[in-house]
């Protein structure tokens, strides 16, 4: 009989930590998978160790959807709710002349019906964009969630507006067209009572970090396994608060991920520009010079906003040569592009974006090998003529200085000069390429025409290179000269 209850005891007690355990490994991210001396420690020395994953860097090329319940009133920006709830007059006259008093934010969710969301026609669009990952805003500041979130009741996508799990349908679409699949994931939101509890307290509680934004990411990793996680809102704590380096140690040593994924720098106050996989510093960043560490330039088409608005201007939209700009200086500088466009609520790109898009593919289509798998060249933007972007491709791939110049080891298969505007002679200037053309090792051709090899003439350690008549040109916009050995 004491036998008995002894082993009952024992029973109920072995089950209690079962469930404890399992708790703890559902909501707890402070399990970071080092051990032993193997892993990474979760400090940013140690994860800044890290080699980055070779996919991103040779890929260049990504597309960025804010979606989300601010794509209902697209009005203004995806900072509706925010502008609106702090007064800004632009917000409240707009709401006060459109919708009925005491109307709240929360009554545009059903309005997101996303009808005429087609993941497969997204994906086919991203994929001639040429394109090679996306990144979809799995939740915003307003902390309504793209995907069937365990701790967001009534505020997700499955829920209310589309009824659809969006997170998953864009996912496996985009991956059927042979993209990767990223998120994008903000850590604050604005006006979730338990966030500003913690802010309240100093952010010395982490109790909206404990029980909603870990177990939330944790959800999306183990449903999705994104290979970017694009994290944003983290300027109003510290890293400290926000547990970032734990939670990133248990994303590159144990989580399904670990292999693959990338991590922007936004992971608290004082973080972007000094860690994580890839810097984006600030919004539209573009430093026009080489920087040693990746990083990507997120920019918008509409000038003006990441979310959807209606009442777009066709002067706020990016030309088809300031998106060439972007793409090129960028890549140049050892960047990658992500660009942004919002979809409407309805769930459609509308036809200016897809159109820029589009164009954007038919040029990499022709231009694509001095842009994908490149590298920085020893040279950025010509000195002479600063309107032309060098790239080069390189016999082997440098894992851990994936944004340096090619060094004495490195074998160059080919350089590349892209030039943004035609010259008017159809003589390109060119000042940094010079002592190649003087050796006479080098031919010279332009891409898109391939195997017509150009003349050049040298003098005063400028060259001047003989362009084919424009009429034959199959380019629009920016134009590739490829320099290779004979
Ligand atoms: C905005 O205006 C309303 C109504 O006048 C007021 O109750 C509220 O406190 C104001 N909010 C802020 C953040 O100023
Ligand atoms: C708006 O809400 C206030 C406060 O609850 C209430 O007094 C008022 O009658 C409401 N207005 C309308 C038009 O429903
Ligand atoms: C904020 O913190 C103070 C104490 O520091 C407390 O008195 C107050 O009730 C708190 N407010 C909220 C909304 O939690
Ligand atoms: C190179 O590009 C940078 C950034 O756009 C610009 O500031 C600089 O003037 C350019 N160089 C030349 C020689 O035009
Ligand atoms: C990578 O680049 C660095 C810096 O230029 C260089 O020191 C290193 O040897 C390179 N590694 C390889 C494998 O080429």
């Amino acid at each position: 009989m004491r036998l008995l209850i002894f082993s009952i005891l024992i029973c109920l007690a072995y089950a209690k930590i079962r469930e404890i355990s399992v708790l703890k490994s559902e909501n707890n991210v402070l399990d970071t998978g080092f051990n032993d001396g193997k892993g990474y420690r979760p400090n940013w020395r140690d994860l800044d160790k890290r080699p980055l994953p070779e996919w991103y860097d040779r890929a260049k090329i990504g597309i960025f959807l804010h979606w989300g319940v601010y794509a209902v009133p697209s009005f203004g920006s995806e900072w509706f709710w925010m502008n609106w709830k702090t007064n800004v007059t632009k917000y409240v006259d707009f709401m006060d002349k459109n919708y009925p008093p005491n109307f709240t934010y929360q009554q545009f969710a059903p309005m997101f019906t996303a009808e005429f969301f087609d993941p497969a026609a997204w994906a086919q669009l991203f994929a001639e964009a040429g394109a090679k990952y996306l990144v979809l805003t799995s939740k915003h500041h307003e902390g309504f969630t793209l995907f069937p979130s365990k701790r967001s009741f009534s505020w997700n996508a499955v829920d209310v507006g589309p009824k659809r799990d969006l997170v998953g349908e864009l996912s496996a679409a985009v991956r059927k067209r042979g993209l990767k699949f990223g998120v994008y994931h903000s850590l604050y939101e604005w006006f979730n009572p338990i966030y500003l509890q913690d802010k309240n307290a100093s952010f010395e509680t982490h109790t909206f970090v404990d029980t909603k934004l870990w177990p939330d990411l944790k959800q999306i990793i183990h449903d999705y396994k994104p290979s970017v996680i694009w994290s944003d809102g983290d300027w109003e704590a510290p890293d400290d608060y926000w547990r970032s380096t734990d939670l990133l140690a248990w994303l590159y040593n144990n989580s399904p991920v670990r292999e693959e994924v990338v991590v922007n720098d936004r992971w608290g106050k004082d973080i972007p520009g000094h860690h994580g996989d890839f810097f984006n510093h600030a919004d539209r960043f573009n430093p026009g010079k080489l920087l040693d560490h990746k990083w990507e330039n997120a920019f918008t088409v509409d000038k003006v906003s990441w979310g959807y608005r209606r009442n777009m201007k066709i002067g706020e939209i990016m030309s088809d040569s300031q998106l060439l700009f972007q793409v090129v200086s960028t890549v140049s500088c050892g960047g990658n592009a992500l660009i942004n466009v919002g979809p409407t609520k309805e769930g459609t790109i509308i036809p200016v974006f897809q159109e820029r898009l589009l164009f954007l593919g038919k040029w990499l289509a022709i231009n694509g090998e001095a842009i994908y798998d490149s590298s920085p060249w020893f040279s950025q933007n010509d000195t002479v003529n600063g309107k032309v972007w060098y790239t080069c491709t390189k016999e082997n791939y440098n894992a851990t200085h994936p944004t340096y110049p090619p060094s004495a080891n490195d074998k160059i298969l080919a350089i590349y000069a892209i030039a943004l505007e035609w010259p008017k002679d159809n003589w390109l200037t060119l000042g940094d390429i010079t002592s190649y053309l003087h050796r006479g090792t080098y031919q010279v051709e332009l891409l898109g025409n391939k195997g017509v090899y150009l003349t050049w003439k040298i003098s005063n350690g400028k060259v001047a290179i003989q362009l084919p008549d424009k009429a034959t040109v199959r380019s629009k916009v920016a134009w590739t000269l490829k320099f290779t050995l004979k």
